[in-house]
């Protein structure tokens, strides 16, 4: 059985101090919490918009459409990407009310005022009617900061906040190994949920729930916390290490056969399990060995920069505030939540998956199924609880949203006791204070 010490393992260096404020339910259910998170959080992080992928022409635009706000994404003539605010100058009228299109300019459906590109004015109605003279050349747009990382586009509505690759940090440096440029988002979902956008950040800033909600990784992900790493950057953001294709150390995995579906993930190496009876920990290191001697014939030229770590484990990067990277060497998932337009009770959760262009790969396998291994093959948005999947691990982690929310409106919850392991959770919340508590 596991003797192992079963304290949360946190880095030296990226363990900041925090300081125990408590996490009462105000903050996921009223109003007025709302209210300073629009005026105090969401106008001074980066957003991701969109991926790169989406923008080949010049006059592509993908909208994002945030809070009460809309950011409309546009390629320019010129090759870049650069961002708006998707209103128009003269009465307010939105513009764009697609999620994704394709012109040579941007003409407002009210009276009709058009705009070039790059978000100037180039023709009005009756342009000699205005005091100060025709508007056209004069009027843009309102423009937003827009800059790109590997395959991501992202948008930020703050002219004082760091520069994307500063901001991002130290995950630009991480994630390097990975090669990420050139993956290819094969799944876009999202979903309407009832419950506050926190509910699944606090979700995704721990791993205790793993043996609960997810009892089905426990045969090839360790969720031990001895060997799961904890780490908390200045940034603001935060990562996990969990040790994969290893069963967790909760249990006696290590003395019997190996377990389904690790058996199954090895023999796809040229691995024969039963070598591994009674010291099944040891599949984990056979895999990295036979991903460096098959992974290049195979196809997967990416393992040639990444670390044993990254080939074998799972690293979830968790931004500050909302915005989820879980990686493996063959996945890179993006799970977000974000605040509805007006109910502080209601988010949208949006699920992205992509994967590294493998030559000859037809089909990726995804958290819904098999999907064709193409920009954007499968790509829905539907209710939460419809019954339709947004992956097999993403459905579990929604399943307790609506309950949490409800049980959060109880006179009798006081604010949460959290076990050491969920640090994460309470500095992401004393962040989110610093942020947002008496800025007015
Ligand atoms: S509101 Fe856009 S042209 Fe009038
Ligand atoms: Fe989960």
């Amino acid at each position: 059985m596991n003797a192992e010490p079963t304290l949360s393992r946190y880095s030296a260096e990226y363990d900041p101090p925090v300081r125990g404020d408590t996490i009462t339910a105000e903050r996921y259910i009223s109003r007025e919490w709302m209210e300073l998170e629009n005026r105090h959080l969401w106008p001074k992080v980066w957003h991701l918009g969109g991926v790169i992928a989406e923008f080949e022409e010049p006059g592509d635009i993908v909208r994002h459409n945030f809070g009460k706000d809309s950011v409309i994404m546009v390629k320019q003539e010129g090759g870049a990407i650069r961002a708006f605010y998707n209103t128009c100058p003269h009465r307010g009228n939105r513009l764009i009310l697609n999620d994704s299109t394709c012109m040579p300019s941007i003409t407002c459906a009210y009276h009709s005022w058009k705009f070039d590109l790059d978000g100037t004015l180039i023709k009005v109605q009756d342009p000699d009617d205005f005091a100060g003279g025709d508007p056209c050349g004069k009027l843009r747009l309102a423009e937003l900061r827009c800059e790109t990382w590997g395959p991501f586009v992202f948008w930020c509505m703050d002219d004082d906040a760091a520069p994307l690759i500063e901001w991002l940090s130290p995950f630009p440096e991480r994630l390097a190994g990975y090669g990420l440029d050139n993956w290819v988002r094969v799944l876009k979902l999202s979903s309407d949920c009832e419950f506050n956008w926190k509910i699944v950040r606090d979700n995704f800033n721990e791993s205790y729930h793993l043996p609960t909600i997810h009892p089905e990784v426990a045969t090839f992900i360790n969720d031990g916390l001895p060997s799961t790493l904890f780490e908390m950057y200045p940034s603001g953001h935060n990562s996990m290490w969990m040790v994969g294709h290893q069963a967790t150390s909760r249990k006696d995995y290590e003395s019997g056969k190996t377990p389904s579906p690790l058996d199954e993930i090895a023999r796809g190496w040229g691995i024969d399990p039963d070598e591994y009876t009674g010291r099944t920990s040891g599949i984990r290191q056979a895999v990295i060995e036979a991903k460096r001697r098959l992974g290049p014939q195979r196809g997967y030229t990416n393992y040639a920069d990444m670390s044993d770590q990254q080939l074998a484990d799972y690293f979830h990067c968790t931004l500050f505030p909302n915005l989820t990277l879980t990686m493996s060497p063959e996945q890179c998932q993006i799970l977000r939540t974000e605040p509805h337009p007006t109910d502080p009770e209601k988010c949208i959760f949006q699920h992205w998956c992509l994967y590294p262009p493998i030559e000859g790969m037809k089909e990726v396998e995804t958290p819904i199924g098999m999907a064709p291994l193409e920009h954007d093959a499968v790509h829905y948005h539907t209710r939460y609880g419809d019954g339709i999947s947004l992956g097999f691990v993403a459905d579990q982690d929604l399943s307790i949203g609506t309950t949490q929310q409800q049980g959060l409106n109880s006179r009798g919850f006081k604010g949460c006791t959290l076990p050491l392991q969920e640090k994460r959770i309470q500095r992401f919340h004393e962040l989110l204070n610093d942020m947002v508590l008496g800025k007015d």
